[in-house]
């Protein structure tokens, strides 16, 4: 028995961050169902799955038994996962984690749909900022919302933000706690200000290191460097690849909304997401990428200056 209680969690988007909550999700023993737009999608989100377990196989075997999961634990947690394309098929999970792009106006519908087709039980949302009291508000039963922010990779990182909406119950908030422990997560509460507590901090950080680019003070790999000197061990501009252009900048927007023109996206982020360039999932962004892999500095950007 899970200390939640809960037994079949649904899962809305299987992107960056979806595909690795829908994997945490099933490895934990959780009956596991993942909508998104298409079967295409899908498709492309059960390889990154599947590529995931892969590597924890592998881990495995390289350590003894030590770290990662054996060959049987990945077939079972596969077993347990499946995949629709209607959110219909999510009426009978105990919860939902929803973890489509940062849009509010596309969150708060997916939230009224759902309520429209008779789900009522416990719905987070996965947002990196947008208000939680709105978000609970479109899916009319704010009781039984709040926010469960994940970090990427959602299987290697185990903090989880949790922030409760202004009427978020105490049953909710608790079943939400103990969600965080049968995932093997460590929950970290805060509140339902914009960016809540990590990207109030992380935003205007990664935002400084593009500047830092634009004005040509030093270049994209320096600048991540100076960062290890702090002890990080992936600089700004790389998390950003690796986190999505496009959603850092959605961020952007998100903070800059409710707490004003310090947080707003810097030109050379908002030319990159309009070239198409988000970083890791597109091949390129501040870094060229290869399956995941920064390969070396994006000549394009190493030419942008302004300022
Ligand atoms: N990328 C990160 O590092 C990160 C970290 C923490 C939180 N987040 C947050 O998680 C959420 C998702 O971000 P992401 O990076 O995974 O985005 P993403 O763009 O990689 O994936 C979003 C997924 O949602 C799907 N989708 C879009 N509209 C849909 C709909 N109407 N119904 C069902 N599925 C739909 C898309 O097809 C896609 O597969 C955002 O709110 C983001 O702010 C992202």
């Amino acid at each position: 028995m899970s200390e939640s209680g809960l037994t079949k969690i649904g899962v809305i988007g299987i992107g960056t961050m979806g595909n690795g909550i829908a994997q945490v999700a099933a490895q934990s023993g959780f009956t596991t169902v993942v909508m998104d737009v298409d079967a295409g999608v899908l498709e492309k989100g059960l390889v990154a799955i599947g590529r995931s377990l892969d590597r924890l196989v592998a881990a495995h075997e390289k350590s003894g038994g030590e770290k990662g999961i054996d060959g049987a634990a990945k077939d079972a947690a596969l077993a347990r996962l499946s995949t629709t394309t209607e959110a219909k098929d999510l009426l009978g999970c105990d919860l939902v984690i929803e973890a489509v792009p940062e849009m509010p106006e596309l969150k708060e519908k997916i939230n009224r749909n759902l309520a429209g087709l008779g789900y009522d039980r416990i719905l987070v949302s996965n947002t990196s900022g947008i208000s939680i009291t709105r978000l609970g508000a479109a899916y009319g039963k704010p009781d039984r919302f709040m926010g469960m922010h994940f970090m990427n990779p959602v299987p290697m990182q185990q903090g989880v933000e949790i922030i409760r909406g202004l009427a978020t119950s105490d049953e909710t908030y608790a079943t939400v706690v103990a969600l965080c422990h049968d995932l093997g997560k460590i929950e970290i509460p805060a509140e339902d200000k914009a960016g809540f507590a990590i990207n109030r901090m992380f935003v205007p950080f990664v935002n400084e290191a593009i500047r830092v680019v634009e004005e040509g003070i030093a270049a994209v790999d320096d600048v991540d460097k100076c960062t290890y000197c702090l002890g990080h061990k992936m600089g700004p501009l790389m998390t950003a690849d690796y986190v999505g252009l496009d959603t850092m900048l959605f961020i952007c927007r998100v903070l800059e909304e409710e707490l004003g023109s310090f947080y707003k996206p810097s030109p050379l982020l908002k030319r990159l997401v309009e070239s198409g360039q988000l970083g890791a999932k597109t091949g390129s962004g501040f870094y060229l990428w290869e399956k995941y892999k920064a390969t070396g500095v994006n000549p394009d950007v190493a030419r942008y200056r302004i300022g």
